[in-house]
């Protein structure tokens, strides 16, 4: 996801209050925005209504036709590197966004300014191709394209876009940045007659098109379905084959904590597909022993015993990490559902150790950002989340604790990892499980 990292660089946002966010020298940060702090959302609105009409304001409609949209990031608690073999994740979606003024145009132009980038780009509807100058745009190029050619009627926009996502670090700001813009152009769409219905599930599927077949990045449909459809207080638990999804409450007294270790790594684009065709080898491999399997998803652990003999090394520890992942996920499922915190917990842990010795995913600075959360008392579980090789671990951490977590956490992971590896600083941010992509009403 070398994309990903290019898509929405992070740039505080000056309306959001501080204080959140410490960083390695204890330094206050300008984040996170909005909710978190109880106030911000209608504040970015405004800014970014204000900012829309500086840009844009010649030929600008009257501003009660300017409509504001946000998409989450997300996290995901359980259930990594499975969404591309049908299998089973519990993502959630975050308290932090990308938000789009947007309004319509008469013409079939779209002009986009990107806050994070100070920069525009202008394209017309029927002629969207690969932008190289400004990669950031082409999530939202590809977006509208596979709408347009699925035959949704769009109309030209302006656009100005904004977000506090990290990028690159597994929190999916390119998803957001996707999911933003379809519902930005469904509105948009919506406001003329003869729009379109595509319901959010959907949007996020041609969502996850864009960036398979326009952005180039061979990703599964989590990030999307989860800031697509995310729902405030709960994990979204998700069928990767069916793309049901339910949402699983979240313990009220666990906030989510988030650990960006600060390594950001080229390596996950060409190690990701690896992994995926290491995935589709051990599928067929079981297919010629006459397994009747889909994807590893219909592998059940009680039948790993009797399968790994006939994979080689390589895919077998792949195959075998898939296989009791999805098991994980519906145990954490459960777990979560009957309130047994400590479980899940475990279950995360137990996660982390497979991503880190089987699928081989993780790297030194996960390693430790994760040995030295578990030592702080009140911790229920900590795993790397996302791709992997880099970027954040989530943590389950006691509501008293999170002070002396935030305190303690990155001091120790500071003396056990080499800091000349790290492209950033650490952060450790604490969020909430946020409702999926939407509009924000206008105030009053
Ligand atoms: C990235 C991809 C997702 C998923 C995770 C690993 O975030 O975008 O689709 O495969 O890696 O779980």
């Amino acid at each position: 996801m070398a994309a990903l990292d290019e898509a929405t660089r992070t740039v505080p946002c000056k309306d959001s209050c501080d204080g959140h966010t410490s960083n390695v020298r204890g330094e206050p940060r300008l984040e996170p925005p909005g909710d978190a702090c109880g106030r911000g959302e209608q504040q970015k609105a405004a800014r970014l209504r204000g900012v829309l009409a500086a840009m844009f304001g010649a030929d600008a409609p009257a501003p009660s036709e300017v409509l504001v949209v946000r998409a989450p990031g997300r996290v995901n608690l359980i259930g990594e590197h499975t969404d591309y073999n049908e299998g089973f994740v519990l993502p959630a979606a975050i308290d932090r966004d990308v938000t789009i003024a947007v309004r319509g145009r008469r013409d079939r132009i779209v002009r986009v300014h990107s806050l994070n980038y100070v920069e525009s780009v202008e394209f017309a509807l029927d002629h969207i191709s690969y932008d190289h100058d400004h990669p950031w745009s082409n999530y939202v190029r590809g977006t509208l394209k596979v709408l347009a050619d699925s035959g949704a009627p769009l109309r030209g926009m302006d656009m100005v876009v904004a977000g506090d996502v990290p990028a690159g670090a597994g929190l999916s700001s390119s998803a957001a940045l996707e999911v933003a813009t379809a519902v930005a152009a469904r509105a948009v769409a919506g406001q003329v007659a003869g729009g379109f219905d595509l319901d959010d599930r959907a949007l996020a599927l041609k969502c996850q098109k864009a960036e398979n077949s326009f952005v180039g990045v061979n990703c599964g449909v989590m990030d999307q379905l989860a800031s697509s459809l995310g729902k405030a207080g709960h994990a979204l638990f998700i069928d990767c084959r069916s793309y049901d999804c339910e949402p699983v409450p979240l313990p009220c007294d666990y906030p989510i904590v988030i650990c960006d270790t600060g390594v950001r790594r080229g390596l996950r684009d060409s190690e990701y597909n690896l992994r995926r065709s290491q995935c589709e080898e051990a599928v067929m491999l079981l297919q010629r022993r006459g397994m009747p399997v889909r994807s590893l998803r219909d592998v059940s652990p009680g039948e790993l015993a009797r399968v790994e003999p006939w994979l080689p090394e390589a895919v077998r520890v792949r195959a075998k990490h898939v296989i009791l992942e999805n098991d994980r996920v519906l145990l954490s499922v459960e777990a979560l559902r009957a309130g047994r915190v400590g479980e899940f917990g475990r279950l995360m842990v137990a996660s982390h150790a497979s991503l880190r010795d089987l699928y081989e995913v993780s790297c030194p600075e996960l390693d430790a950002m994760v040995e030295v959360a578990l030592d702080v008392p009140g911790v229920a579980g900590a795993r790397m989340t996302g791709a992997g090789f880099g970027g954040c671990t989530v943590n389950l951490v006691h509501e008293d604790a999170v002070d002396e977590f935030r305190r303690t956490v990155l001091t120790r992971y500071m003396s056990k990892v080499n800091p000349s590896r790290l492209s950033l600083e650490p952060q450790v941010y604490v969020c909430r499980a946020e409702d999926g992509a939407g509009l924000i009403p206008p105030e009053g």
